[in-house]
């Protein structure tokens, strides 16, 4: 469908042209002046200079053209020479109920053709998820969906940090508590256990225990660097502990991310590449791109107009040893050969900037993508606690999602019970999908760059900027449309009509916006448009609650109309949430 103010703009460049003036100059936007009107086009001052005439007559004459459009119900030449303009109620009408009857409520799909994939979550295999593995995973999932909106193929990569040297660590210390297990046993030839020597629990203990050990004792991680190394080159028993860790971990990550609702297409991580290493180098050195400096070896990506100093990208260790640059250059090639994506996004902390830049830049260089692959870097900023330090526990330590969600959790059924009679089963539901809810909204509608407080109190309100109030109203719509539906009303007959109602007509255009804003999410990859945009749906629904009677209207045409309306606006809500990743209960 074309947007409402593509139609707007051409009704002005009609009249421009039968004017006898240039039709560009009809281009129309919003008003910044609300109050005087709703939209306007300054056309006539640009044109003033070219047509060599005061552009308070250019602006009249067009304004006179406009008169019996079916567009304006109001268009007025104004001084020096704008053209205020306010749209007619049928126009909006027409269209909203079109957008009704239309896929995707008429948002276009500037994707459409495109293979995209987005590189989010990772996680670190054997480590807690904590808050700071939060926003990836939302933010990551939000824009996937927004790009499969968009039309997009999209395969969404968690890409596990699961080679380094927690692995070692991990095995060191094994090797230490349980020096009997076959795995440690260089002479052992048989089959391994299936069952894995650990559980979750313990493996979340193993990993930070031999950790700190390591910052402490030189040889304990010079033991488990040689665990790592060992890993890395093939031996037998620790393949085989890796195979158990992943095993153990993964089933644990994919029942956090499942309550999060947040899925991966792909679970790859850093050690699928590891083949690819060598050739990769093999190839950067025999093209004369990778030289040695101070015994590692790099990949000059500075240029001539940096303002910012980047150093080389290196690529081996003195040691030989691989790094994080290494992985990531390799992981582009894999997605290369096997995906051939038109574009990569990376949702990462913004922190990680510099790393990216020198990565994109050595793979443009090096020739691994083609020219017209884009590859793009979405940092996020960090979620900070209410004394706008990086969030921790009440005795200093790093938060674990899982408490996290806990304590919003529990804060919210303790509302939604606190006001309400409610069955337990269904309190218990319903305060799980508004806790995700306020989690992934308070996180979404910050700009992703910028960091934000996480504030358990503020995003569990139902009042102001958040998801609880976006999920209230929509309940609310809910409510209404089943109260008409137990008088005997059908919404799936009701046709949205004019109804001289200003603030029917003020949510018709909140509603007309849809397609734009969602192409606009879009091209910018920016999902805190999609809740910016639901927020003054919402408002603009409250608004014409509060002014309007609906069930109890007595003109049956009006009710009808209004229905209708609101029938749209909870299935554009509906529709922004699904592409945020949350979703409505029935009742709260
Ligand atoms: N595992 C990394 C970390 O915790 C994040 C991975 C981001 N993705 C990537 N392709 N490097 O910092």
């Amino acid at each position: 469908m074309k947007k409402l103010l593509e139609l707007i703009s051409e009704e002005v460049k009609k009249a421009f042209g039968e004017a006898g003036y240039e039709e560009e100059l009809g281009r129309v936007t919003v008003s910044n002046r609300p109050d005087l009107c709703e939209y306007q086009c300054n056309g006539a001052m640009a044109g003033a200079k070219k047509y060599h005439k005061a552009p308070i007559m250019i602006a009249n004459e067009v304004a006179e053209k406009l008169q019996e459009s079916n567009v304006f119900s109001a268009a007025e030449a104004v001084a020096p020479g704008f053209l205020n303009l306010k749209v007619k109620e049928e126009f909006l009408a027409d269209y909203v109920k079109e957008m009704g009857v239309t896929e995707k409520f008429g948002a276009g799909e500037p994707g459409k053709g495109r293979k995209i994939v987005v590189d989010y979550g990772g996680p670190n295999v054997a480590k807690p998820l904590h808050v700071g593995h939060l926003r990836s995973g939302i933010i990551g999932e939000s824009v996937k969906r927004i790009c499969r909106y968009a039309g997009a193929e999209v395969i969404g990569d968690i890409h596990l940090g699961d080679w380094g040297l927690q692995m070692g660590l991990i095995i060191y210390e094994l090797s230490l508590r349980q020096p009997e297990l076959p795995y440690f046993d260089e002479h052992f030839s048989g089959e391994y256990p299936k069952e894995a020597p650990f559980t979750i629990s313990e493996l979340e203990e193993i990993y930070p225990t031999a950790s700190a050990k390591s910052k402490e004792d030189e040889t304990y991680r010079e033991k488990a660097m040689e665990a790592t190394f060992k890993l890395q080159n093939g031996e037998r028993g620790y393949r085989a502990l890796w195979d158990h860790i992943m095993q153990v971990s993964v089933a644990d990550l994919k029942k956090n991310y499942d309550r999060l609702h947040v899925e991966f297409e792909l679970w790859k991580g850093e050690s699928d590449v590891q083949e690819l290493i060598p050739g990769m180098v093999e190839y950067m050195k025999r093209e004369g791109y990778a030289y040695e400096s101070e015994g590692a070896l790099v990949v000059d990506v500075a240029r001539e107009d940096d303002t910012k100093e980047i150093p080389p990208c290196m690529i081996l260790k003195s040691d030989g040893a691989a790094l994080y640059n290494t992985t990531d250059l390799a992981t582009i090639q894999e997605r290369m050969e096997e995906i051939e994506p038109d574009e990569i996004i990376y949702v990462v902390d913004k922190r990680q900037e510099l790393h990216f830049e020198q990565v994109f830049r050595c793979v443009r260089k090096t020739k691994m993508v083609k020219p017209e692959t884009a590859l793009r870097f979405l940092g996020f900023g960090t979620m900070n606690g209410k004394d706008g330090k990086p969030f921790k526990t009440r005795d200093g330590g790093v938060m674990r999602l899982q408490y996290l969600l806990e304590e919003v959790y529990d804060e919210m059924y303790r509302k939604i019970s606190e006001n309400r009679e409610m069955p337990e089963e269904e309190a218990k539901e319903t305060a799980e999908i508004v806790a995700l809810s306020a989690v992934k909204y308070g996180d979404l509608s910050n700009q992703a760059s910028k960091d934000y407080v996480f504030d358990i109190q503020r995003f569990t309100s139902s009042e102001g900027n958040t998801g609880v109030y976006l999920l209230y109203t929509m309940v609310r719509i809910k409510s209404i449309l089943n109260k008409y539906r137990e008088q005997g009303g059908s919404v799936e007959k009701a046709q949205i009509a004019v109804t001289e109602n200003e603030s029917a007509k003020e949510l018709m255009k909140a509603i007309a916006g849809f397609g734009a804003m969602m192409e606009n999410a879009y091209v910018e990859i920016a999902p805190h448009k999609v809740c910016a945009y639901m927020y003054d749906l919402a408002n603009a629904f409250n608004h014409f609650y509060h002014e309007t009677k609906i069930l109890t209207q007595e003109d049956e045409g009006k009710k009808e109309a209004y229905i209708a309306l609101i029938a749209l606006t909870l299935g554009v809500m509906e529709e922004c949430c699904q592409v945020l990743g949350f979703s409505a209960p029935e009742r709260m």
